[in-house]
């Protein structure tokens, strides 16, 4: 049983694999944290300590020993009011606005199965996962105040997830002020902070930085998770890297503004914790209400940092993502964004439909550009009909011709924003998000429709329903191109929930866009990589993970994306060169062999290629049909650092260790240089490989330790793909065979 209770020492143990994590409910009722890290049995809390410790203050429970205070004391659910000055999880305020509350353990239940989440995003568990679920609750009585702590735990994964639910059980109101979801209190400890930070076009770069005294904050108030921080959190010791050494994580399964805190204090004991953004937050709860915070996954890894990577990727990949798509093959696409941008006719799409149905390739993307006079991006959204004089033809006429080359067809939409330039606007100007009086904050010229309003999301279900029913739309990519600034619903009895209930309102509206469409592949984005996080993750199985394709910022991007998301979940494609963004020029197998770390596709006009390009188009698509299970499923490893390294590799090797793909690019050159070479991680030891292309042998154990010489890769952005397969000595490798 992966929960434990022990009466004795009154804790209560969550076991993984390889992992223990452990609380305790201390003689004053107060629930404390003891322990997260290498499997190990017996009780923890040998690591409290206790001493009178000035400017930190005890609580009534404490009935006057100095030696005993919250502020000192590792805890699984800070709160304000009882003496921590720390961060704390959850503030509240009474009826009279005075803050603080008093939270006791009051009781616990063990069920087995992984529990879910009321109208948020949540990891599920599977038959046979053995997956548990611990709920504590703690209470204050003066404020009829109740806390439910959610853990779930699956246990092969490594990983419990951890969620809240705040009641107001009393007789007066109470005011949510901050609400997070889950925190990791280190007693002791040299820590560093890993987090991803970016912009539009270059997100999630990897940031490394020891902790020190004080705050470090990270989060979004943009209204979604943003281009500036994803929602994941590594902690590790100072000396961890890829291949051994402690770490821990922290991911928030939302979508919306949030916060993310990693404190020093005045003890050089460390909390980190995560949950919703509290700025312009304020949730009120009259008697018999509750809010849900948001889920956070944490996982603990012995062994570095791939392995904690690996172990992310399990889990979102497997118990995140969910539905039809979530372990097929993905259709290799062709976008139209960076082929005409909005300069298209109908004639240029089946044209491109055409070259796709000649290049092997699976789907045709419609971008944005399709409807009403949608000719630049200053106008139009909101009013999503066809703008049939622009195609020639209407949708369903449209999408016949292209399936008639047989290319499936998908279309792209921004639902959740309306331009003001727009007749949905006109006839629904309160349905955007806007201060009245206030001029609105504009993005892209455009506003944010008000999805924390029934009626809006309702209207949206129906015109993404009018739009998908034209014809045969097999994949939708669903766009969002701007933060939320301005907060004002009509009709909300408090606008400090607005920001919450938006995230609602949206997690509601995919949900039945699933259950309606559930062959339907849903490609999230946000400006590129604008909304990369678990929460959408499991609503849309691919998220274009960035509006930057050119392949060596790419290999940062996607780098810092692996840490916490799997290459099944990165939408990538090859794009023109120069690349649109930087000007950048990089050799069309480079642009692939970085496309293929993800779910592949091409956006570019193939009317623009060579005869020559085109064939080499056509014969990576093939390739990429035998590499596709490895990238999607296998186990991934970085092999050094965009950042840091000349060259960077990357690596995916199958379950079984009988396959394995090595991938490479060249990023820094000299002149007359040494040979490089690339070291596999994670083949069979003691096992023979062969390199599908060349039938080259290679012994895995010599391999994972002096590696391969590039011989392929010697100039500037050159890259090299080796597909490896596990074979028995004998030379029988098959084209396109497996063992
Ligand atoms: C932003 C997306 O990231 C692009 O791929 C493209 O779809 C544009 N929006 C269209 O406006």
């Amino acid at each position: 049983m992966p929960i434990l209770y022990d009466e004795k020492s009154n804790t209560l143990t969550i076991v993984t694999d390889h992992t223990s994590y452990q609380m305790q409910v201390d003689a004053k009722g107060y629930l404390l944290h003891l322990y997260y890290g290498t499997r190990s049995a017996g009780c923890m809390d040998y690591l409290l300590t206790y001493a009178d410790r000035g400017g930190s203050a005890n609580p009534p429970a404490a009935l006057g020993d100095r030696t005993y205070s919250l502020d000192a004391l590792p805890q699984e659910f800070p709160f304000q009011g009882a003496g921590d000055c720390r961060s704390p999880l959850l503030r509240v305020r009474d009826a009279s606005g005075a803050f603080g509350c008093d939270l006791r353990f009051s009781s616990f239940r063990i069920r087995d199965g992984k529990y879910s989440l009321p109208g948020l995003p949540a990891a599920y568990d599977e038959e046979g996962d053995g997956a548990q679920t611990l709920s504590v609750i703690l209470q204050d009585p003066r404020l009829g105040l109740e806390v439910e702590l959610l853990y779930g735990v699956l246990p092969r994964l490594d990983v419990i997830c951890r969620s809240a639910i705040v009641r107001n059980e009393g007789k007066g109101a109470l005011l949510v002020d901050k609400l997070e979801s889950a925190c990791l209190d280190f007693v002791h400890g040299e820590l560093d902070l890993i987090c991803f930070y970016g912009r539009h076009a270059m997100e999630r770069i990897p940031s490394r930085q020891r902790v020190e005294p004080g705050s470090r904050l990270i989060g979004s108030r943009r209204g979604i998770s943003s281009h500036q921080y994803n929602p994941l959190l590594v902690l590790a010791d100072r000396m961890t890297d890829e291949r051994a050494g402690r770490c821990w994580s922290l991911q928030l399964v939302y979508s919306g503004a949030f916060k993310a805190e990693v404190e020093r204090d005045q003890y050089d004991q460390i909390r980190a914790q995560m949950g919703l953004g509290e700025e312009a937050f304020s949730y009120p709860l009259d008697p018999g209400e509750s809010i849900v915070a948001p889920e956070v996954i944490m996982s603990f890894s012995a062994e570095g940092l791939a392995r904690l990577s690996q172990q992310l990727h399990e889990v979102i990949r497997t118990r995140v993502c969910r539905g039809y798509w979530r372990d097929r093959e993905r259709p290799v696409l062709l976008n139209s964004w960076e082929a005409f941008y909005m300069d298209f006719t109908g004639e240029d799409i089946v044209g491109m439909a055409r070259q796709a149905a000649d290049l092997g390739i699976d789907l045709l993307v419609l971008d944005d550009g399709w409807f009403s006079d949608r000719n630049d991006d200053t106008k139009a959204l909101g009013d999503w009909w066809v703008n049939e004089e622009k195609l020639g033809c209407d949708l369903g006429e449209l999408i016949r011709r292209v399936n008639d080359l047989g290319v499936s067809f998908g279309i792209w939409m921004e639902p959740e924003m309306v331009s003001e330039k727009s007749e949905l606007f006109r006839a629904h100007p309160d349905w955007a998000l806007a201060i009245p009086g206030k001029h609105p904050v504009l993005g892209r010229d455009q506003l944010v429709l008000d999805l924390s309003r029934t009626e809006v999301v309702d209207a949206l279900f129906e015109q993404i329903c009018s739009l998908l029913d034209q014809g045969n739309i097999e994949y939708l990519k669903w766009d969002y191109n701007r933060s939320i600034i301005d907060v004002y619903s009509h009709g909300a009895r408090d606008q400090g929930a607005v920001p919450y209930r938006y995230m609602l309102g949206l997690y509601g509206l995919l949900e039945r866009v699933i259950a309606r469409y559930p062959t339907l592949l849903i490609e999230g984005c946000a400006g590129g990589g604008g909304r990369f996080d678990a929460g959408m993750l499991y609503y849309t199985p691919q998220i274009w993970c960035s509006d930057n394709t050119d392949a060596v910022d790419r290999l940062t991007i996607q780098y810092g994306s692996s840490f916490g998301y799997p290459s099944s979940a990165v939408g990538a494609h090859v794009s023109a060169c120069p690349n649109h963004m930087n000007g950048r020029v990089t050799p069309l197998a480079t642009r692939a062999c970085v496309a293929m770390a993800g779910t592949f596709g091409y956006e570019l006009d193939p009317k623009r290629l060579s005869k020559k390009e085109l064939d080499t188009i056509r014969g990576q698509v093939q390739d990429f049909r035998k590499l596709s299970h490895l990238v999607r499923e296998g186990r991934y490893w970085r092999l050094g650092d965009p950042q840091r390294d000349a060259v960077v590799g990357w690596e995916y090797v199958s379950a079984d260790g009988d396959e394995a793909l090595v991938c490479a690019v060249v990023l820094r050159v000299e002149a007359n240089e040494g040979m490089r070479y690339l070291v596999p991680c994670g083949l069979t030891p003691g096992a023979t490989y062969v390199e599908r292309a060349s039938g080259r042998y290679y012994p895995a154990d010599a391999l994972m330790d002096m590696g391969m010489p590039l011989s392929g890769a010697r100039s500037l952005y050159d890259s090299v793909q080796v597909h490896l397969l596990r074979c028995d000595g004998v030379a029988d490798i098959k084209e396109g065979t497996r063992r």
